[in-house]
This record gives structure tokens, sequence and C-alpha cells, in this order.
């Protein structure tokens, strides 16, 4: 199901469903922190950050997700790296309660 996600939001814009799929974004956020900016910057390009907000992973797996991401194509800097995977990894860790949708 994840991985038709990037393909439903690419083709809703598409259709001019632009309004629903912004409104799915934009109803879930990710807590403030440092890195928070970058990983705006680095990670929506593909898919909403809904995909990432709503995850709650390990910092181990948080990498490992930078990396599948880096496959995919996702371009950033080596800072920008560092800064979104601390980020991930504290904001969304096991620990942080589910984010509501
Ligand atoms: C070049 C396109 C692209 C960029 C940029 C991108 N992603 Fe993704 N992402 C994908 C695709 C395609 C999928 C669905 C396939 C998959 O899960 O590997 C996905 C899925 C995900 C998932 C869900 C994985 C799962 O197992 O449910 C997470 C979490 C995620 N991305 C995080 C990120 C983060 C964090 C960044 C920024 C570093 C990022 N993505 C940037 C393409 C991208």
């Amino acid at each position: 199901m994840h991985r038709c996600l990037p393909l439903l939001i690419f083709t809703g814009i598409t259709l001019g469903g632009i309004a629903a799929a912004a409104t799915v974004a934009q109803t879930i956020a990710l807590p403030p922190g440092p890195g928070r900016d970058q990983l705006m910057a680095a990670c929506t390009r593909c898919h909403g950050v809904d995909v990432i907000a709503t995850q709650r992973r390990t910092p181990e797996e948080w990498q490992e997700v930078m990396s599948v991401m880096i496959g995919h194509g996702a371009q950033m800097t080596d800072e920008e790296y560092q800064a979104i995977t601390a980020y991930l990894s504290t904001a969304l860790a096991p620990a942080v309660p589910p984010t509501g949708n």
C-alpha cells in the first residue's frame, strides 16, 4: 500500500485533485526541532510529509530509510543528511506518541 502512495498523490495532482492532496499533507505536522527545515526541503519532493510523520523508528531504522530514499534519488548535502537523520531519530522515535489522523 505504501508503495502506491506517491503515485496516488501524483495522479491526484494531475487529475486536478490538488486540493484534496494538499489537505492531507497539511493536517499532519512534524514536531518542531533542529533539522525539520532541512527535512521539509529534502524529503517532500516525492511524497507528502505524512508518509514520514506517521512513522516511528529507531535511529538505526531511520538511517536505513535515509539510504533507501537516497537510492530513490533524494538529494541533500552531508550536513543536511546529518541534521535530518538526527531530527528523525529524536522527533520520530518509537517512544513519541503517534501523530494523529
Ligand atoms: C526521489 C524521491 C524521494 C525523495 C526525495 C524522498 N523519498 Fe521517501 N519515498 C520515496 C518512495 C518512492 C517511497 C515508497 C517506496 C518505499 O517505501 O521505498 C518512499 C517512502 C518513504 C517512507 C515510507 C517507507 C515505509 O516503509 O513505509 C518514508 C518513511 C520516507 N519515504 C521517508 C523519506 C525521508 C525522511 C526523505 C528525506 C530524506 C524522503 N523520504 C525523500 C521516494 C522519495
